[in-house]
């Protein structure tokens, strides 16, 4: 898999003096179908989230609240996207190295996934990522 195609997607935003307004719709804004979502919070300053890649999952990871940085890497390149705005989803797709960092406080990081929840769809070790690239 390859790093371009992690990309931002910019998403609904509904500006409201009330109060803004964005939301994500299966098969519209995002390219697959949902089958779980998940959150992160409460995270410690200086902590690390990630470091691993997934086979088949892909993901949206949304910055719904503060500010972090997800750094990616497809065994070739590395890239690292900012995320600091509601609006903003970061697609990635299976195949990608991810590690999450700069989380700042009180940050919220959404994360919409195309599968449910199974460790057999984790590779943690990055050597062994590297491996599976050389197979492709
Ligand atoms: P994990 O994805 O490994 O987080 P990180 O890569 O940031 O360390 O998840 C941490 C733990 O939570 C792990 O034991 C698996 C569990 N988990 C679930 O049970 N369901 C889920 O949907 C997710 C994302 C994690």
């Amino acid at each position: 898999m390859s790093l371009s195609e992690a990309q931002l997607i910019n998403l609904p935003k509904i500006e409201d003096p009330r109060g803004n307004l964005s939301f994500i719709e299966e098969g519209n804004h995002i390219p697959f179908k949902i089958q779980r979502v998940y959150w992160i919070y409460d995270v410690p300053g200086g902590e690390f989230r990630g470091s691993h890649a997934f086979k088949e999952t892909e993901e949206l990871i949304i910055a719904l609240s503060g500010s972090f940085d997800v750094l990616i890497d497809d065994g070739k390149s590395k890239n690292t996207f900012s995320l600091n705005r509601s609006y903003y989803g970061l697609y990635l797709p299976a195949g990608i190295w991810r590690q999450m960092q700069n989380f700042s406080t009180n940050s919220l990081a959404l994360v919409i996934s195309s599968t449910q929840f199974s460790d057999h769809d984790y590779i943690r070790d990055y050597q062994e990522f590297l491996m599976t690239l050389d197979y492709e």
